[in-house]
């Protein structure tokens, strides 16, 4: 009897020590999985340098995610694709992983990066909806104002095509200083309650770009109007008296009857001269057409660039009398590579000088760090245009929840070598570099870039 007791009680122990390895066993699984997770975000976040040279290159080393074991066979582009992806949070970080917060208290001039891929908050602490934008300087009021598409709202799968959309909410403005802490200032241009009207919530409003023209006093804004097939392909133009609006809505139309989907517009500062830049012909070839004189008009001449290259997101820059503009290839929401093109004049010839983008890795370069620009703005403290450095502005789309596609601003700079007596650089170098964090330099030596103290609305411009 005195054994089967014994028995009783080991049987006993043995069930309660199993429940008690059972239990550690699940607690360390999940411990080492969440440990996992966080050595692969780490991984994403180093280094953690203080201060960033802007024209280093900086490497990404990508570990693998939860449930992706062999990082050999990790394809990025798969995975970004893969909307139930375990490596979606590498893209797509959550405000775990850090913020651009200018609510946090804690943040003086010395800490405010720019951090590509994480949640942007504007100073009521909302996430920037300002998709596909650009940014306008107001000398007046040395205040930087970003226009950009407001997206707050549901990803619906239009029904023809399959594509994700917002219904058009309108076009928001935020203002700043700093380039860093945004202000919300409304939406500026609001859809449209009739549904024969361009900017009726069912169609498409895209890339909306504003500038400011001296002749009239007016601020003007061209902007992608489209219908939910992308098959009206327009443009519109809206004009106001202030750089926070309200802006009306003037007309849509196609400029010289061309097709026009991805746009931008581009003001020489050096001759007060504005053009709009397209995507035409189906998106095979971009047209560029001078506006009139009070920037509402497209003027009656088309040069036509880059046929047959199907290239869309024209974003615009000028260095050293030469233009530039960054164009991604046409793969819908999906990322693909950037190229630079170079011209004397904006009406061409426009000659293509290759892929920006240094650093990352391999497909990050590929895939303009999985991201598609929208504008390219010179950097203030270093000189603006002058020094060649410039700010290039991207989208990274998340096409599964369009409001939270991020924003990636980056460091771009231009590097030209002219001959004797040409105008035309001999050769130019554009790169586009990666940085897990940066910040935007005041001033320069002569020969490194760094930063000292924190740059104000139009210094140095
Ligand atoms: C790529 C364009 O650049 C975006 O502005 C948007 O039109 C998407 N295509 C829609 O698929």
């Amino acid at each position: 009897m005195a054994s089967w007791a014994r028995i009783r009680l080991l049987w006993r122990w043995a069930v309660v020590l199993c429940g008690v390895a059972a239990l550690l066993t699940i607690q360390l699984n999940a411990l080492f999985a969440e440990y996992k997770k966080v050595s692969s975000l780490m991984a994403l976040q180093s280094p953690l340098l203080s201060i960033q040279e802007l024209d280093q290159v900086e490497y990404l080393t990508l570990l693998p995610p939860l449930g992706l074991k062999h990082p050999q066979t990790i394809n990025l582009n798969h995975e970004f694709l893969n909307q139930s992806s375990p490596a979606r949070s590498l893209f797509f970080p959550s405000s775990w992983y850090g913020t651009l917060d200018p609510t946090n208290t804690n943040t003086n001039a010395t800490t405010r990066f720019f951090l590509p891929e994480k949640i942007w908050l504007d100073t009521a602490g909302n996430p920037i909806q300002a998709h596909g934008g650009g940014i306008l300087f107001d000398h007046k009021s040395a205040t930087y104002f970003w226009y950009g598409e407001y997206k707050n709202g549901n990803t619906n799968l239009a029904e023809s095509t399959g594509t994700a959309r917002v219904d058009v909410i309108g076009v928001a403005c935020y203002s700043s200083k700093d380039l860093w802490a945004w202000k919300f200032e409304g939406i500026v241009l609001a859809s449209h309650p009739s549904a024969t009207h361009d900017l009726h919530k069912s169609n498409v409003l895209e890339r909306p770009k504003v500038i400011y023209n001296e002749k009239t006093n007016k601020f003007v804004m061209w902007m992608h109007v489209d219908d939910a097939t992308y098959s009206k392909a327009a443009v519109g133009v809206a004009i106001s008296d202030h750089p926070t609006g309200p802006f009306t809505y003037v007309r849509g139309t196609r400029p010289n009857g061309f097709d026009s989907r991805d746009m931008t517009v581009f003001k020489d500062e050096d001759d007060g001269a504005a053009y709009l830049i397209y995507a035409s012909a189906r998106n095979k070839e971009m047209h560029i057409s001078r506006l009139s004189d009070d920037y509402m008009e497209v003027e009656n001449v088309t040069v036509r660039a880059l046929i047959g290259m199907h290239r869309e997101a024209p974003a615009v820059f000028k260095h050293g009398g030469v233009y530039y503009m960054v164009t991604s290839g046409c793969s819908g929401w999906l990322p693909n590579e950037a190229l630079v093109h170079e011209a004397e004049s904006m009406l061409g010839t426009w000659e293509t000088i290759g892929n920006p983008c240094v650093g990352a890795n391999k497909e990050y370069r590929a895939a303009t760090f999985f991201s598609q620009g929208s504008f390219v703005l010179p950097m203030p403290g270093g000189g603006g245009g002058d020094r060649g450095l410039f700010i290039f502005m991207a989208d990274r789309w998340n096409p599964a929840n369009l409001r939270d596609s991020r924003y990636m601003w980056l460091p771009l700079t231009v590097k030209a070598k002219f001959e004797r007596y040409g105008q035309f650089p001999l050769w130019s170098k554009v790169a586009i570099f990666w940085h897990e964090r940066w910040r935007a330099p005041i001033k320069d030596n002569g020969e490194t870039y760094y930063v000292s103290k924190p740059f104000m609305a139009g210094d140095d411009l």
